[in-house]
């Protein structure tokens, strides 16, 4: 009793150990109880209202303590441990993706000359991405080896394959069939190929389609817009070379390069040693297109480009691999935070 009335019970913790001790299952009093059946008869009745009474002594003490030490801690704030010098934990806020910031870049630098954004389908038809483009029946890029042809639904009733557009141009078609003349667009968007994925290729990229049509509109015009271009985006110190090249849709058509500056010219993986990397086709829009589309030949002319965001996006920012861009690692993608 005297060793009842002493003990520690005020803390929780304290008062647990309490508990355990004399109230438990397995505690001293419980252990009390079970010698009982081997105090003489006589003497069980005796001893066991003593024992009953410790209990009850037991009991109330803890019942009391239990009060006290939950009153005690009702008084106190719940965070009295909490040291409000310390600085805020920052808000886990998100940053917007390098391809979007140099898109938005990109459009910036073609609206201050006249350019205004028109965008299309990514699941297009073989018109919009092919046939009005001036693609013959059996040109290569028809091959299911590039292209992600779109299965039918059962009892469709098509006429024509539908497909992942492959590039930009199909907006090119679109604007030419709907829109009055002249011409000024850039036309944003996601494309689709069937490729191996590497460190400079994706099934899945981006590009930036500009056209203008109007009367008059000469070679000279496309290389200016595209050195202005270039020049906004990088920087005066800059090798800017047309290259000759073919697309169905342009005639003549140019691939555009510039010094490579993720080696600075030194020669790496993206340029493939040579200093040099591309960063989209041009040329004039070929007269079948024009006349696909309804516009008169004789009369009006125009020039068209393509350019990969994710390609000026590795330039600008020195990224070595454009997988880096689908990967979503925060570490990535937080070095744009700043910008
Ligand atoms: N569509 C071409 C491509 O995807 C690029 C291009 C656009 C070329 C417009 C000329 C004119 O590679």
């Amino acid at each position: 009793a005297a060793e009842v009335a002493a003990a520690d019970v005020s803390t929780a913790a304290a008062l647990d150990q309490f508990r355990l001790l004399y109230l438990g299952r397995k505690g001293r009093l419980a252990d009390l109880f079970d010698q009982l059946k081997t105090v003489p008869a006589e003497d069980r009745r005796a001893i066991g209202q003593q024992l009953n009474g410790l209990k009850q002594q037991a009991q109330a003490r803890f019942d009391e303590a239990q009060a006290a030490v939950e009153a005690a801690s009702a008084n106190q704030p719940a965070d009295a441990n909490f040291d409000y010098t310390l600085p805020p934990v920052p808000n886990a806020l998100g940053t917007r993706h390098p391809l979007n910031l140099v898109r938005e870049q990109m459009l910036r630098i073609f609206a201050r000359i006249g350019f205004a954004v028109a965008e299309g389908p990514e699941i297009e038809d073989d018109w919009h991405n092919f046939t009005a483009l001036n693609f013959p029946e059996n040109h290569p890029a028809r091959d299911m080896q590039d292209t992600f042809f779109v299965e039918p639904a059962p009892g469709a009733d098509v006429t024509q394959p539908f497909l992942l557009r492959t590039h930009t141009s199909n907006v090119q078609v679109r604007v030419m069939e709907t829109e009055p003349l002249p011409i000024r667009r850039v036309m944003p968007g996601r494309v689709y190929r069937n490729e191996a994925i590497s460190a400079r290729a994706h099934m899945m990229f981006h590009q930036i389609e500009g056209l203008y049509v109007d009367e008059n509109v000469s070679f000279a015009d496309l290389k200016q817009t595209i050195y202005y271009f270039v020049r906004e985006m990088f920087g005066e110190d800059i090798n800017i070379r047309f290259r000759p090249s073919y697309f169905p849709f342009t005639e003549p058509s140019a691939e555009i390069d510039i010094t490579c500056l993720i080696c600075k010219g030194a020669g790496c993986n993206i340029c493939k040693g040579s200093g040099w990397v591309e960063i989209g086709g041009s040329g004039m829009v070929d007269p079948n297109v024009l006349e696909n589309c309804g516009i008169d030949s004789e009369k009006y002319s125009g020039y068209a480009w393509g350019m990969g965001i994710e390609r000026i996006t590795m330039l600008k920012y020195q990224v070595k691999d454009l997988r880096l861009f689908t990967e979503n690692d925060v570490r990535f993608l937080r070095q744009f935070e700043a910008q």
